[in-house]
């Protein structure tokens, strides 16, 4: 299980998906369902943008979710959560919910450090630049920058 935002995808999400993928035959992207969070893009479109770029890989699929990741989890049987860290700073946070996960169902979440050539990329970081019309066409898969153009364009 992938778990995330994904508001949208970035190429820091790709790279880890894309390395996932070798090591488990099967892997589901979710993407959280957050009332309370609206962001840039709706689910279903940000499942579309993962989908879109995850077409080359066998054995990926695209799902949301909403509640408990761990619920979440234990309803679709997985077994291993796959969280990929940029830095140090990331493992602060990433720990505690790595621990809480394991504590609640016994799941384990392993991390992968992320390419060092994507370890400044954040979905937030990535809709400011392109908000301001700066070039994100190297940070972000295309279905990701075929939709932030037209955004920019509306
Ligand atoms: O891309 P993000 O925003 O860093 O992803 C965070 C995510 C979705 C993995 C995390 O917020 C999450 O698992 N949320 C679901 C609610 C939950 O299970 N919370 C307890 C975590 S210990």
């Amino acid at each position: 299980m992938c778990p995330g935002s994904f508001d949208p995808i970035t190429n820091g999400h790709l790279d880890i998906i894309e390395r996932a993928s070798e090591l488990y035959d099967e892997m589901i992207v979710a993407v959280l369902v957050n009332p309370e969070k609206a962001g840039m893009f709706d689910v279903d479109t940000r499942m579309a943008m993962i989908a879109e770029s995850t077409v080359h890989l066998s054995g990926v699929t695209v799902d949301s979710f909403h509640g408990l990741l761990v619920d979440y989890c234990r309803d679709q049987g997985v077994e291993v959560i796959v969280k990929g860290l940029r830095a140090i700073s990331d493992s602060e946070y990433e720990v505690q919910m790595a621990q809480m996960n394991r504590g609640l169902s016994g799941i384990e979440t392993v991390f992968m450090p992320t390419g060092p050539e994507h370890g400044h990329l954040s979905s937030s970081l990535i809709k400011a630049v392109a908000h301001f019309g700066g070039d994100v066409a190297h940070l972000v898969p295309p279905p990701v920058l075929q939709r932030l153009l037209a955004r920019r364009e509306d």
